[in-house]
């Protein structure tokens, strides 16, 4: 007993890990919880997860597949690989081969990868998704955040790249690139990946362009930065989000011919540590990349929505004096509460994660700090706004694509009532 006290008390755990602190996240993730199960009506905006089913053509071959029972290649599933190299030809021009691609459990496990295998700097646009940085301190790698502004629509621009990049010139530098962009719902346009790609290029730098929400750009119209510099992208993708497949656990990287050996590097980590990605999902998965009408249709049904809540829930909070960029793609917004600044102070609340906790207690309504995302100032908070019935909504849209979609939609109505909830609450602080 007393020897089993003694392990215990010197456990020898990474100090890398002991220094990442526990995300504010979680803590509303759980306090939510708890709320729900003492009977409070909680709606969940913090779980940036697809409210929509797995398409069916997926379901199907998964069924079809179970049996698929042997380990898979390395890198990944050829023909999985190749639909994949199809699938970027075909949305953004470009010419990458199966070769160059790698499949991994979730993008997030090959984000992780490679930061393991690049030993530089991570520079990160504030704000970031939550799990980069972190990410970046497991490896003992330093982070640096460029600030973004709301008047730029929370979107890194040239300029603040360059000015860092200068300071910064001997060193080598990965930048990830997030668009449609969680937390903000920002996309880029093309002129300002024009502008970032000539500082990337200017400078070296290695760019990670995290598309995992491509498809769900509002208007069809995703632009990545790999249009414009080619050969220092690498893109990152998967099924989790436009396939409503997070728990499949499928990403992958598509590599530019010049960072092929960071590639290589990847495989070997790939190779001592998960294997291969499950024989049936990377089987299943190829249909989510072949572009078929079923797949189409399932899209433009999800983006439909999409869109339908992002525009209509922003204009109802800005109705609220909340103040939001309109979001162009993906799941969600960053509301600033900063006019209700005075009152918020008079009760307490002096930061965003002050702002959420007391927020849900008071209006049971859950969302994430923007501390979370790199924005250390200010009472920013993200919106998911992905609770609401999707499989009946997508089955309601896919038989009617025109069926008008506000807060009279019975599957929205409980969601569009956060605005209503919110600017009752700030008004009687
Ligand atoms: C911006 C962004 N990138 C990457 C991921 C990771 O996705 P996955 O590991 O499921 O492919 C997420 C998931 O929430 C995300 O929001």
């Amino acid at each position: 007993m007393s020897r089993l006290a003694s392990i215990h008390d010197n456990l020898p755990l990474s100090r890398s890990v002991l220094e990442v602190p526990k995300s504010a996240t979680l803590a509303i993730n759980e306090k939510s919880k708890l709320l729900q199960q003492q009977g409070h009506d909680v709606i969940r905006l913090g779980l940036g997860q697809s409210p929509f089913p797995v398409p069916d053509i997926m379901v199907s071959s998964l069924k079809a597949n179970a049996n698929s029972k042997d380990y898979m290649a390395v890198q990944g599933y050829l023909p999985l690989r190749e639909a994949i190299s199809d699938f970027i030809h075909r949305t953004e021009g470009l010419h990458r081969t199966a070769d160059n691609v790698i499949i991994g459990p979730g993008s997030k496990e090959l984000l992780f990868g490679l930061q393991m295998v690049l030993e530089c700097d991570l520079v990160l646009p504030a704000p970031s998704w939550v799990s980069y940085e972190p990410q970046a301190r497991l490896m003992g790698r330093q982070v640096f955040w460029l600030p973004c502004h709301a008047k730029d629509g929370w979107k890194l621009t040239a300029d603040t790249l360059d000015r860092h990049c200068r300071q910064h010139d001997s060193r080598t530098q990965l930048l990830i690139l997030n668009s449609p962009n969680n937390p903000s719902g920002a996309c880029f346009h093309q002129q300002e990946l024009k502008d970032l790609a000539r500082v990337a290029e200017k400078h070296n730098l290695i760019i990670l362009s995290d598309e995992i929400y491509s498809e769900l750009h509002y208007q069809g119209e995703h632009n990545s930065i790999a249009q414009y510099y080619p050969q220092g992208t690498i893109i990152s993708n998967g099924i989790s989000k436009w396939a409503g497949a997070g728990g499949w656990r499928l990403g992958f990287f598509i590599f530019p011919d010049a960072l092929k050996p960071v590639l290589q590097s990847m495989i070997v980590v790939a190779s001592e540590t998960f294997t291969s990605v499950s024989a049936p999902i990377q089987m299943a998965s190829i249909s989510a990349f072949e572009g078929s009408e079923d797949m189409k249709d399932y899209i433009n049904a999800c983006r439909k929505i999409m869109r339908a809540i992002g525009l209509q829930l922003t204009d109802r909070l800005v109705q609220q004096n909340i103040n939001l960029v309109t979001p162009e793609g993906g799941f969600y917004n960053l509301a600033d509460f900063s006019n209700y600044k005075e009152g918020l102070l008079k009760n307490g609340i002096n930061h965003a994660n002050s702002l959420s906790q007391k927020m849900l207690e008071a209006t049971g309504i859950a969302a994430l700090p923007g501390k979370d995302f790199g924005l250390d100032h200010g009472l920013n908070l993200r919106l998911a706004f992905v609770d609401f019935d999707g499989a009946q909504l997508l089955s309601r849209v896919l038989k009617n694509p025109d069926l008008a979609l506000d807060s009279e939609t019975p599957e929205l109505k409980r969601l569009f009532s956060v605005s209503d909830r919110l600017g009752e609450w700030l008004k009687n602080l």
